[in-house]
Parts: structure tokens; C-alpha cells; sequence
């Protein structure tokens, strides 16, 4: 768990890019909607899906990690405890799905390892300060992991389209529904992208610390979703 490797995610970015969860909340899941062109939910319960198709039973305890309103554990079934961490607490404030609400970051989770059975994230791993901390962080809180998150395609042509519809139409699509404050904030999704590792890279981040059981790219590549399973030993693992 010791190796570190060159950084990739936000860093300095990161403050710039938190603030607008702080102003989007009123209409998230509305320009989300409009953003990934219908998509978001869809590849939300595809990912949660992951889990329950490999390994049946139900999670006892969850983690959602940059839960804000509750949107990935609203997907789960059958669950006993779910623990809500998220960087904003305006986003917090609006999720009834959770037991229990904790404002912290990915980068230094306030867990035990292996506290829980099954650790959640949904469209939150790309606004990451540091992608390779947060990966290892997920892997040494919960057995399992289940994430979505804007992805940076391989194909050189794909990434270039995303990039530009980034810059250029999905802040001008969004404003079509929301109000301009809102809206205006999604340019920043741009800055999430420059900053991504491509989606092969970001799956050779997570294997250093998790087993991916199964990795899969949606939209072009524009959306990556994965299950994995955590390196650490049983003994590490204690509730
Ligand atoms: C786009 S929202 C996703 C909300 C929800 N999971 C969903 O599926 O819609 C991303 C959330 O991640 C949180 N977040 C971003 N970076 C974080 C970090 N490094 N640590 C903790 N939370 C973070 C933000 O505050 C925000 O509420």
C-alpha cells in the first residue's frame, strides 16, 4: 500500500472545481440528466448491478462515497447501514437515503479498515484531489467496490469529442433547463476532464490496490463503471 506513483486527479484544481457542488445542488440531478443525455441513472443501477449479479447477497453495511444526495445507495437493495461521506454539506443536506452523514474526503477516509462490506461511488471519483489516494482509500475501508464516474476515453478521437462537447455544448445544454448560476457551473466538468487519466490508465490506478472483477465503458468512453474487490488480507480486514 506504500507505493506512491506520479499523482493524477484535481490537486490545486480541486477547491475551484468542490465549489460548484455548492451551488448545483438545487438542479443536480436535473442537469445530470440533460448532461449525460439521459444516461446517469441508467449506468448508476448498471454498476450497482455488478455486485449483485457476482456475488447475490445483499451488502450489510455501505459506504457511499461523495454521496451527496443519496443517489447510489437509493440503487441498493436490502441493505442494513448506509454511511453517507461527502466533501460538501450542502450536497449532504439534501440525502435522506443515509443512517449516517459524515463530510470528510476520499483522500483520508475517517474508517477502520475494512469497515464495510461494500463501498459506493457514484460520478465522484473524477472530482478526486488525488485519484490514486482515493482508490487506495476505497480498497482499505470496504471489502467490495462499485463505481461510476466520468471517464477520459482511450481512442484519441473519442477524447477529443468529449473534450469539445465539454467546452462547447454541454455548459449551453445545460442552461437550457436550469437556472444560469447552476448551469454555468458545469464548464467545469471540462477542467474535470483535462485533468483524468484516460480510462486504461485509471484501471491500472485501482488494480495496484483492488482485484477488478469487471470494468466497463459507456457512452464512448465518456462514463467508465467497474467492480473490484479489495488486495487486503482477512486479518486486515476486521469489522
Ligand atoms: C457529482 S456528485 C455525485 C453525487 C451522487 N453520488 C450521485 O450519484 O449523483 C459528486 C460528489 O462528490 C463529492 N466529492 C468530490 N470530491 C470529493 C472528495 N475528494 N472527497 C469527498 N467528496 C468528494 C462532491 O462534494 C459531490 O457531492
Amino acid at each position: 500500500m506504500s507505493t506512491r506513483h506520479s499523482a493524477v486527479g484535481l490537486g490545486q484544481s480541486w477547491h475551484y472545481v468542490r465549489e460548484a457542488y455548492r451551488r448545483i445542488w438545487r438542479a443536480y440531478e436535473r442537469a445530470n440528466l440533460v448532461a449525460t443525455l439521459g444516461g446517469v441513472d441508467r449506468w448508476r443501477r448498471e454498476a450497482v448491478s455488478l455486485y449483485y449479479r457476482r456475488f447475490g447477497e445483499s451488502p450489510l453495511k455501505v459506504v457511499d462515497a461523495g454521496a451527496g444526495p443519496g443517489n447510489m445507495a437509493r440503487c441498493l437493495k436490502g441493505i442494513r447501514y448506509v454511511v453517507a461521506l461527502d466533501a460538501t454539506p450542502e450536497m449532504l443536506s439534501l440525502n435522506a437515503e443515509a443512517d449516517e452523514k459524515i463530510v470528510g474526503i476520499f483522500e483520508q477516509m475517517p474508517f477502520r479498515d475494512g469497515s464495510f462490506d461494500l463501498l459506493v461511488a457514484g460520478y465522484s471519483l473524477h472530482a478526486s484531489i488525488d485519484i490514486e489516494r482515493a482508490t487506495a482509500e476505497f480498497a482499505r475501508v470496504a471489502k467490495h467496490q462499485v463505481v461510476v464516474s466520468i471517464g477520459k476515453p482511450d481512442n484519441k478521437l473519442a477524447r477529443r469529442l468529449l473534450l469539445l462537447y465539454t467546452k462547447h455544448v454541454l455548459p449551453w445544454l445545460v442552461c437550457l433547463f436550469t437556472p444560469r448560476d447552476v448551469c454555468l457551473e458545469y464548464k467545469k466538468i471540462h477542467t474535470i476532464v483535462q485533468a483524468l487519466p484516460t480510462n486504461s490508465k485509471l484501471r491500472e490506478v485501482v488494480e495496484r490496490y483492488a482485484e477488478v472483477i469487471d470494468f466497463r465503458v459507456r457512452a464512448w468512453g465518456a462514463v467508465y463503471l467497474y467492480l473490484a474487490s479489495s488486495r487486503l488480507s482477512s486479518t486486515q480486514q476486521r469489522r
